[in-house]
């Protein structure tokens, strides 16, 4: 996409976990990206950490590597990987315990006056005794910042130790929460096309809006990631975070600016007004799957329990029935639904507005649509509108219903920028409007808390699902019992 890049001021960023898979996958690709598009200038570093020995010359080879798996060929040129190369280097650190510290130290030197960075790509228990090693060996300076990857925590009392350690250490100021949905384009455009538009804003409250939905439907299983998933499950690993972020974007009072505690204010007020789900009420508004076997991203595939030793009781997908009690909201269920091993990659906002009062139009005429506004992340990114229009043609008066179909790769053309790099420039340039406060992490364990302990009072098991498919019947249930039906881009 078309992008205009003003340079982020010189740094060093320290990546803990600089061996580990987020940062070959996506942060080194990201760091690449952004300095071929020369938003990373002057003697800017990348000093990668880990506990295992490497030499420097071991790790820009493996930097190498990653970049030309990770990074599309027509994305990437020699001459520029040559000289992103010289940009990282390693060193070995035991972030839990003493070895290597001094090392790290000398390796940043005097250069103080630089933004610093401390990308905590690790293990959550592991912030705690990193953050403390940061702070004993006296790294932190003026510009320093430490930006910590989810899960944060897999409850509301694990969170706030994980926050205090890391609390212990940094200013919250200094702290940047990542969720990488937040970095998307299309996440961002949301707040665009809310508030930069007269359109919708006056009609974006219950007078006019039916239900909103948000889907996340991965087509992948849990890809080796079974050891973590199996203790987090898909309401710790998507609702809590990505997906609770996304109701809040669409759910949130007008912000004064794009200030960050603005912006956090106003989430922070949707994720304390959600209505509680709990013992008497988590049947009727939440469905819990697991994949069972099937076919799915293109092949036959095995039951998540097959994935997972001695079997299990972790859902691989959830959908809910949320509602928001405020004016705004008051009555308009959110259907929020995510799962893995599903029908299609897709992840999409629907905001589907209420029908007309009154159609002047006769039966032959055909029915009238109600408008919907479905707001697509991945893949495809754009947005559409669907309207009524007259079917063209002398064939009378015969109505269709269309969309006003934007997309953004056909808009704008070009390579649609990784999330990841969008948010490591803002660490860098001190902007924490997408990422999350402490009070924004604790509310929303806050909700997800009561429906993790009511499912775990009850004896049944997540229902199974082929895999393939849209997830266990109830799902679909759980949306048409209300009169209405889980959206497909179909019409
Ligand atoms: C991560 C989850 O946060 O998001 C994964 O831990 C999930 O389980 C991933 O697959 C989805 O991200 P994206 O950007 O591919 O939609």
């Amino acid at each position: 996409m078309t992008a205009q890049t003003i340079p982020v001021a010189p740094f060093d960023l320290v990546v803990f976990g600089g061996t580990g898979d987020l940062s070959y996958r996506k942060l080194l690709p990201a760091l690449y990206q952004r300095d071929q598009a020369e938003q990373i200038v002057g003697p800017s570093r990348i000093i990668a950490v880990s506990r295992r020995q490497m030499s420097d010359d071991d790790f820009k080879a493996a930097t190498r590597e990653a970049i030309e798996r990770f990074v599309a060929p027509e994305d990437r040129d020699e001459e520029h990987l040559a000289s992103f190369i010289d940009r990282v280097s390693y060193v070995a650190v035991d972030g839990a315990g003493d070895d290597g510290w001094s090392d790290l130290q000398a390796a940043l030197g005097q250069n103080g006056d630089c933004v610093r960075v401390f990308y905590l790509a690790v293990n959550p228990e592991l912030f705690g005794p990193i953050c403390q090693g940061i702070g004993r060996h006296g790294l932190i300076t003026d510009e320093s910042r430490v930006v910590i990857e989810k899960p944060i925590g897999k409850d509301f009392k694990t969170a706030q130790v994980v926050n205090e350690a890391v609390g212990a250490v940094f200013d919250e100021h200094q702290i940047y929460r990542i969720d990488h949905y937040l970095g998307k384009e299309t996440v961002q455009n949301l707040m665009a096309l809310r508030f930069a538009n007269a359109l919708f804003e006056p009609q974006w409250n219950s007078a006019h809006i039916d239900h909103v939905q948000i889907t996340v439907a991965e087509s992948l299983g849990v890809e080796g990631r079974a050891a973590y998933y199996d203790t987090a499950g898909a309401l710790r690993d998507m609702v809590q975070n990505h997906i609770l972020q996304l109701l809040c974007l669409v759910a949130m009072e007008p912000p004064t600016s794009m200030d960050a505690d603005a912006v956090r204010d106003e989430k922070l007020k949707v994720l304390k007004a959600l209505t509680p789900i709990d013992e008497d009420n988590v049947d009727r508004l939440t469905v819990r799957g697991q994949y069972a076997a099937g076919a799915s991203a293109g092949g036959a595939v095995n039951a998540y329990a097959e994935e997972v030793d001695g079997g299990s009781k972790t859902e691989t997908f959830v959908s809910i029935k949320a509602e928001i009690a405020n004016w705004r909201w008051a009555g308009v269920p959110f259907y929020l639904r995510t799962g893995k091993r599903l029908a299609s990659r897709v992840s999409e906002i629907v905001v589907a507005f209420r029908p007309i009062p009154h159609s002047i139009f006769g039966k032959d005429a055909g029915g009238v649509v109600a408008n919907r506004l479905v707001i697509r992340l991945q893949p495809d990114e754009g947005v559409k509108l669907w309207i009524m229009i007259k079917d063209p043609g002398p064939g009378g008066m015969r109505l269709k219903h269309v969309p006003l179909d934007m997309s953004f790769a056909e808009a704008f053309g070009g390579r649609n920028p990784d999330a990841y790099e969008r948010l490591l420039m803002d660490v860098v340039r001190g902007n924490p409007t997408l990422f999350m406060r402490r009070d924004e992490v604790d509310a929303a364990w806050r909700w997800v808390d009561p429906i993790l302990a009511a499912w775990h009072s009850k004896v049944d098991s997540p229902k199974p699902y082929t895999s393939g498919t849209w997830g266990p019947s109830s799902s679909v249930a759980l949306i048409e019992r209300d009169g209405r039906t889980w959206y497909e881009d179909v019409d």
